[in-house]
């Protein structure tokens, strides 16, 4: 068994549409579709079983020939002309129609997206689409109206189970529930993030959670020293401290400090000029190659108007 088959993601990787977590609206829509059912796309937050479920779709639902192209990898132009023109255009070996994943379609450009938006149409007699995403708001229009579209979210009660289910698999024993329990709460929908970590904290043959930092906690914090105008590098420092507790999950910090912002009783020219910065550091938070000075900018930004 090589290094990659013995990540837990991996090895407990759903290979049908039963062990997958679905809201039960798509796991029953997924499990009648056909060769007639139009294109697809699947949207939604990292690690909820997108590319999973697309791959679940042509190998065990549709069982059918299909092409797999990573579209944030091949994102241009070229890669529609010469991969997805030329498998529309051949054959399948039997008779059914074929089917083209392209994973993390918002990688693509917008130039692609315009040919691919023809491609769709002219080959729908032999050809159905399969595209995954993150941000709708990268795939332009037309490409959204030629498919059928659903957010992925797994249930949470239901990756509790299956987190419980591998932690047994792996003879692990449970410690503490309660930071179990906020651990999962912490970083739910993100399933990867879930599992991996979970691994990470089971060596010792017991988990135990050290990312247990409140993320809650950690933003109150911070909004109270921003209010009391702490200097903003001793802030940074305490991040930094607390990034593999709270398991740099800049995302969930940064959705906290706004609603706390909201909440509170500041004036509302400035909360509404922070909440607008924050929103845009949110957003960078996507694209950014260092989540960190990511989140230390936004800080910046907001001392300046708080
Ligand atoms: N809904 C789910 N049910 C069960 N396991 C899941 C689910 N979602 C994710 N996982 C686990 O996380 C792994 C990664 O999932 P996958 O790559 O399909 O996510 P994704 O939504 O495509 O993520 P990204 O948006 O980052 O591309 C899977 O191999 C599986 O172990
Ligand atoms: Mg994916």
């Amino acid at each position: 068994m090589n290094f990659y088959d013995q990540l837990w993601v991996q090895k407990y990787a759903p290979k049908t549409l039963d062990d997958l977590i679905l809201s039960d609206e798509n796991r029953e829509f997924f499990s009648k579709i056909n060769e007639d059912t139009p294109h697809l796309l699947l949207y939604g937050n990292a690690g909820t079983g997108k590319t999973t479920l697309a791959k679940i779709i042509v190998n065990d639902v549709l069982k059918c020939q299909y092409l797999y192209i990573n579209a944030s990898d091949e994102n241009g132009v070229d890669t529609i002309r010469n991969k997805v023109i030329s498998f529309s255009q051949t054959r399948s070996f039997d008779s059914k129609k074929k089917v083209i994943i392209l994973d993390e379609f918002c990688g693509t450009t917008p130039e692609a997206q315009r040919i691919l938006r023809n491609v769709m149409e002219e080959y729908a007699g032999t050809t159905r689409f399969i595209l995954t995403a993150n941000y709708l708001n990268r795939i332009i229009e037309p490409i959204q109206s030629r498919c059928l579209m659903f957010n992925i979210v797994p249930k949470l009660d239901q990756c509790a189970v299956r987190c419980l289910h591998i932690l047994k698999s792996e003879n692990i024993k449970v410690g503490n529930n309660m930071d179990f329990v906020l651990f999962l709460k912490n970083n739910f929908p993100d399933m990867r993030r879930i599992i991996n970590d979970l691994q990470k904290f089971s060596i010792t043959g017991e988990v135990v959670i050290t990312q247990n930092t409140n993320v809650k906690d950690l933003a109150v914090n911070i909004f109270n020293d921003l209010i009391s105008k702490k200097p903003i590098f001793e802030i940074r420092k305490t991040v930094l401290e607390q990034e593999r507790k709270f398991g740099s999950n800049y995302q969930e910090l940064f959705k906290q400090i706004f609603d706390l912002i909201y909440e509170s009783s500041i004036s509302d020219d400035i909360k509404r000029q922070a909440m607008i910065e924050l929103g845009e550091f949110l957003y960078r938070d996507n694209i950014v190659l260092d989540h960190e000075i990511n989140f230390f900018c936004c800080l910046l930004a907001l001392s300046k108007i708080i």
